[in-house]
Parts: C-alpha cells; structure tokens; sequence
C-alpha cells in the first residue's frame, strides 16, 4: 500500500514516524475518516472544517489543509482503488528531542500521515441491523474534538466484539451520548431523537447528513439526550457514521427490539441517504 507521510508518496513498509512523536507519546493529534461515493470524496469540506476546527482546539499550527484533497486523489490513483475509497488522516504535532509533556517551545513541523484503502461496506448490516451493549462513557470532556486519544472506545469497542456486538453506546451520568465511532438516534412519536452538539459528543457529518434529511422529508427533530432508563419508551434507534451510514440498532444489551417495530423513519431515512450518495 502506499501511503502519504510528511511530504512524501511511499510504500506503508517504508514508512516511520520517530518514537518520539507526540502522537505516538501522548495521543498528542487529530484524524478524519473520509470515504468516496461514485469515487468521488463524500462530504470532504464538512470534513475539512472539522479537521481545522480539531486542529485549532488543540492548537496546532498547520499550514498544508489545501493540499490534502489533492494528496488524497493521488493516494487514490496510486494504490489503484477499484471500489470505492475510505481514506484515514492523521495529523500529531509532531515529535521533538525529549519527551515533555507541554508544547515545544521552537516550531516543529506536525506529522501528517495519509492513507486510502479500498473500500466494500458491509451491506448486509444496513437491513439486518446490529446489536450493541451499553457501556459508560470513560471518555475526556472534549469529546467533540476529533482526538486520536482513543482508549476509553478501544476498551468499550472491545466490550461490545467480546458481548457479540457490533458497537458499544456510551452512558454519561444516565444520558446516551454517542457510539465509540458512531451517532446514536432513537425515534419515538414519528420523530427523531439524538444528542444535541455539545463537548460530550463528537458532532458527525453522517449526523448532519441526517438532520438534513430529516428537514427534507419533514420528520421532526429533538436534538436532546435519550435517558439510558427511557430506551423503551422508543421504538427505532439508529447509529451513524463515515462507515456505518445509517444502520438500524435491533438489539442493546439483553432487549431484542426487532419485532417490535417496522423501522420506518430509519428506512425512509435510509432510502434518502442511498438516493444521496447514488447522486455524489
Ligand atoms: N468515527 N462519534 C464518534 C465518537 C466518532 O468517532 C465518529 C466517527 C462519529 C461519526 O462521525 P462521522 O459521521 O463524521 O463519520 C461519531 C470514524 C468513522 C472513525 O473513528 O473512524
């Protein structure tokens, strides 16, 4: 596979970073996953302000986002993606001569690490469905900062593979906040519930897709927490994200809530974003 680090095209078997990254020290850097629709980048600008948005509440200095667009296309051409293309950027601070937890005092370059895979969704999960578990939220205030500081959603991800399902939805003080990589929905009363954008959640660009949709085809919208002892008082819940699209949930913990409901809103939704993406 080739790869893009600091500058240079090369093959993933030729490409370092120094042990002394702050990426690699301290989780010390933000990253996007971006995937293409008809080969073609999905939404890039809403990811692009996201990453620069990420990158000034960290405050790093970088001066290359203009160039990353066209380093993703050539990553593209490069590894010859005959389907589509899910692309992951990883932009640390960069590394200096010792390790100290503060920022460098002189300027030093950030690491900037870009790669491209050819990309198949699972399909099948968008119409079966997926199972999840409920897990507390462990995660930083700063949860709508797109961090590589991952620990906490590694651990409650690897709760949920080890259950048998597929994401874990985190619990914050007895209020859903989010899936480890995902958006969290419920639906009640024909309309649509999820997380209003706030420090605790990470705001997704599948979510706004979502809410967009949502305005389009008139189905209503409360963007407030679903209380983790109020989840059966709703009968569709969804997650999104880059990969996941829109994927119905059927199963949190013990309760089996497939039978119980036709799914509606998330199908209707999930036809529209379809028709969406035909159309990137
Ligand atoms: N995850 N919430 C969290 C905590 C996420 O990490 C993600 C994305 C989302 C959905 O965001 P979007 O719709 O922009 O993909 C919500 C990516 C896919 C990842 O971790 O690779």
């Amino acid at each position: 596979m080739i790869v893009y680090l600091n500058n240079s095209y090369l093959s993933s078997d030729d490409a370092f970073i120094s042990p002394l990254d702050r990426g690699f020290l301290f989780a010390d850097g933000v990253y996007e996953s971006i995937r293409t629709y008809n080969k073609k980048l999905f939404r890039y600008n809403d990811h692009l302000e996201r990453l620069k948005r990420s990158l000034r509440e960290i405050e790093i200095d970088f001066e290359g986002c203009d160039s990353i667009e066209y380093i993703i296309y050539e990553l593209i051409k490069k590894n010859k993606v005959k389907n589509e293309a899910l692309v992951y950027l990883q932009i640390t601070r960069g590394s200096t001569s010792t390790r100290t937890h503060c920022f460098p005092e002189s300027k030093i370059n950030p690491t900037v690490f870009i790669s491209v895979k050819d990309y198949k969704p699972i399909k099948n999960e968008f119409y079966k469905g997926i199972k999840t578990i409920l897990e507390e939220d462990l995660r930083w205030l700063r949860c709508d900062i797109k961090s590589t500081s991952l620990l906490p959603v590694v651990l409650a991800n690897q709760k949920a593979a080890e259950a048998g399902a597929e994401e874990a939805v985190l619990v914050r003080n007895g209020l859903i906040t989010e899936g480890t990589h995902t958006n969290f929905f419920a639906v009640k009363d024909e309309t649509v519930f999820t997380a209003p954008a706030s420090n605790f959640v990470l705001d997704g660009i599948t979510k706004k897709v979502v809410l967009e949709l949502c305005k389009q085809l008139k189905i209503k919208v409360r963007e407030e927490h679903i209380r983790k002892d109020e989840m059966k008082n709703y009968n569709e819940f969804f997650i999104t994200s880059t990969t996941k699209e829109i994927t119905p949930v059927i199963q949190i913990d013990d309760w089996k809530i497939k039978g119980r409901t036709e799914g509606a809103i998330t199908k209707k939704l999930q036809v529209a974003f379809n028709e969406l993406t035909i159309n990137n």
